[in-house]
């Protein structure tokens, strides 16, 4: 064994030092193209339990019981009815609890919470609900926390009362602190007498809005976000925030379609909508799966703020999704282009209720949330993923309407279009063409695509490499066009793990395959503006689409592979792009270039230069680097993202799996020589 492993060693050494030496050369005193502060940035949006069940700690599932069956979610016990005249006219039910008629039924109701409701010993959760007692009566709601799966004489494992009384609504609240942890918990609800008993006569009392939040949640906000999710955002120093989606923002029919309006003003009052992510996937169906909006357009643009990120709202055209309604039923599945008005007044108050005046309409709307300082809008995207056809320019046509109207009303504010959802192509090629002669500042491109795509080999039916796959991608796009927004991609890999199951989701190899072709993105600073990695976030129990970014479950929270690369490239993404050249061209894993993907920036702030070098190859690559117009580099770090094992996966279990290793590195004068091991992503943290 030790001589085999030996020999092994041996070997690998020999075909190092056999190998050609790649020598790059950095061009270190000429700093190009300046790199956007929207670089790296994330996209957001409800899918796989993101918002609902994940992002917002709620832990209540359907809590004006507004789901398409009112109680879903909820177990009813005893003398219980279903309203629909509440207190809030966009979120009308609630229920109606009353004595059950028999002294030892009781009228209760529980809650199943999302995948369960799970907590924590020692925090402190807060409850809240809307109540009255309609017949003037004293009642008391006693709220537990509860584990059925208990082995003990009793299920509650924390609890808090509320007295209600009047008969006007009012919002009760009260506070648990379970004295165990449970993950697959329940909400449970007693209807008492007003000492605190079993009804054992008439009694009624009204319930709307019932809701139980961690109180520590990001920056302590009542009803916010679940922190470890939002430091993971914040680790990441994304430089733009995309929301809230994706297809959601479309809708199958116009009346689910991502309304902002619909999500700012209190809470308690925001209507429930579909989520196309509940039936997309027969496979994976989530009949549970709604948008409670409790997260809306105001605590996206909080997010947005707190994060450091330019907030990017994506608007509907007014269309529905493409792919889901055929363009021969327009006049059923989309607006008019002579009625869609309302749709890009929406896109003009948007403007207003980000940075309007607290005098104006939408500004006030703001104001009255909490802040007065307008958001800072700068972006608008207009529409997702939409395309032409060939006889019916079906998107554009709907596009230059908005365009026409926000350069009027709202110059200052930067336009992206789209161009569909196909990274090449005959429609692709349409749309990016249109997007030039509409003169939009940016387009969205949407690449999700295999390992060959993003290592530049994909290969047509004629096998001819497709043109723009791969880190050569902006090479040769137009300088003067609009500018890139890549809103979606990630590498989606092929074949089979041993076992048979998909090998599609975020293993070690698609994620340095991503590392290789943001080589491009950084090379290309002139052109692309902004990159988001896509889908954000995936709950372990609840997800439709893989590869996501963060994992998480009701209690613990992940980081991909993918998720390393990313911070890698954000952290270090420096001010301008140097040029970084072996025999003069670009290093793009192309011919003769060894697997090898290279691109280098400068930080004009701290003096420092990045070298990202990732090898895609099966050995290790030693590598010279030169950096013309400096005398020395004095010292540096250098981080690397590795496994031996491509499948390699971090999960909630076993996060740390791949994670960044840093270690420091010496530099004499200004060659820095190296190897790069075989399948690793290299980033050289330099100093002069
Ligand atoms: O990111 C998942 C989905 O992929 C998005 O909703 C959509 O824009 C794309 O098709």
């Amino acid at each position: 064994m030790l001589t085999s492993l030996a020999l092994a060693a041996s070997l690998n050494v020999a075909s190092t030092s056999l190998a050609q030496v790649n020598d790059m050369v950095v061009q270190a005193n000429k700093p190009g193209a300046q790199i956007q502060a929207t670089m790296y940035g994330i996209f957001f949006e409800d899918i796989n339990y993101g918002a609902d069940g994940g992002l917002y700690a709620e832990m209540v599932k359907n809590r004006s019981f507004e789901f398409g069956n009112p109680l879903q979610g909820w177990e009813i016990s005893g003398n219980v009815k279903v309203m629909d005249d509440g207190p809030f006219d966009k979120s009308p039910h609630y229920l109606r609890l009353g004595y059950s008629g028999h002294r030892v039924i009781h009228t209760a109701i529980q809650n199943d919470g999302f995948f369960g409701v799970s907590y924590k010993k020692g925090e402190t959760y807060r409850f809240s609900v809307w109540a009255r007692c309609p017949k003037g009566d004293k009642v008391i709601l006693e709220v537990q926390l509860v584990d059925e799966a208990l082995d003990r004489n009793r299920h509650q494992v924390g609890s808090c009362k509320i007295k209600v009384e009047g008969a006007e609504w009012k919002k009760y609240e009260c506070e648990l602190r379970p004295e165990m942890t449970v993950e697959d918990g329940k909400l449970r609800i007693f209807l008492r007498n007003e000492k605190g008993e079993k009804p054992t006569s008439d009694l009624t009392v009204d319930v709307e809005h019932v809701s139980l939040f961690p109180a520590d949640t990001w920056k302590e906000r009542t009803g916010g976000m679940r922190k470890d999710l939002v430091q993971a955002l914040y680790d990441l120093h994304p430089g733009v925030f995309r929301f809230p989606g994706g297809c959601i923002v479309e809708g199958t029919n116009l009346a689910d379609r991502y309304q902002w309006k619909n999500t700012v003003g209190p809470v308690e009052n925001r209507p429930l909508n579909l989520n196309r992510w509940q039936y997309e996937f027969d496979y994976r169906y989530y009949p549970d799966y709604y948008q409670s909006y409790g997260i809306g357009f105001f605590e996206y643009f909080q997010l947005a703020e707190d994060l450091g990120a330019a907030p990017l709202p994506v608007l509907n055209c007014g269309m529905t999704c493409q792919f889901e309604n055929d363009i021969k039923d327009e006049a059923k599945y989309h607006v008019a282009v002579e009625d869609l008005d309302p749709y890009i007044q929406d896109a003009v108050d948007l403007v207003e209720f980000a940075n309007g005046g607290v005098d104006t309409k939408w500004g006030k709307v703001r104001a009255d949330m909490g802040h007065p300082e307008p958001f800072g809008l700068e972006f608008i995207a207009i529409g997702n993923e939409q395309w032409d056809y060939q006889d019916n320019p079906a998107y554009t046509k709907r596009l230059v309407r908005f365009i026409e109207v926000l350069r009027k009303k709202c110059p200052e504010i930067k336009i992206i279009g789209t161009t569909g959802p196909n990274s090449e192509g005959a429609s692709f090629d349409i749309l990016q063409s249109r997007m030039k002669q509409l003169g939009v500042d940016l387009y969205d491109e949407h690449f999700y695509r295999n390992e060959d795509w993003f290592l530049g080999k994909a290969t047509d039916r004629d096998g001819n490499i497709i043109k723009g796959c791969g880190a050569t991608r902006y090479d040769s796009y137009d300088r003067k066009g609009p500018k890139v927004f890549a809103g979606e991609y990630a590498c989606h890999g092929r074949g089979k793990y041993a076992d048979g199951k998909e090998k599609k989701c975020n293993h070690f190899e698609t994620s340095l395959y991503e590392a290789a072709f943001m080589t491009g993105f950084e090379r290309n600073a002139d052109v692309v503006y902004m990159a988001t990695y896509a889908p954000l976030f995936a709950h372990i129990k609840g997800w439709q689409w893989c590869p996501d970014l963060i994992w998480f479950d009701n209690m613990r929270s992940m980081k991909s592979c993918s998720y390393y690369v990313q911070q890698l490239y954000s952290h270090y993404k420096g001010t301008n792009v140097l040029s970084l050249t072996m025999n003069k061209k670009p290093v793009a894993g192309s011919e003769g270039q060894n697997g090898l993907y290279a691109s280098a920036v400068a930080n004009k702030e701290t003096g420092e230069i990045y070298v990202k070098i990732v090898n895609t190859g099966d050995t290790p690559q030693p590598v010279n680097l030169t950096f013309k117009g400096i005398k020395a580099l004095l010292s540096g770090k250098l981080i690397t993202l590795h496994s031996d094992n491509l499948d390699a996966e971090n999960t909630l279990d076993n996060p740390n799996v791949v994670t960044p290793q840093e270690k420091a590195i010496e530099v004499s004068g200004n060659t820095l020589s190296t190897d790069i091991p075989a399948k690793t992503f290299c980033v050289y943290v330099l100093k002069r």
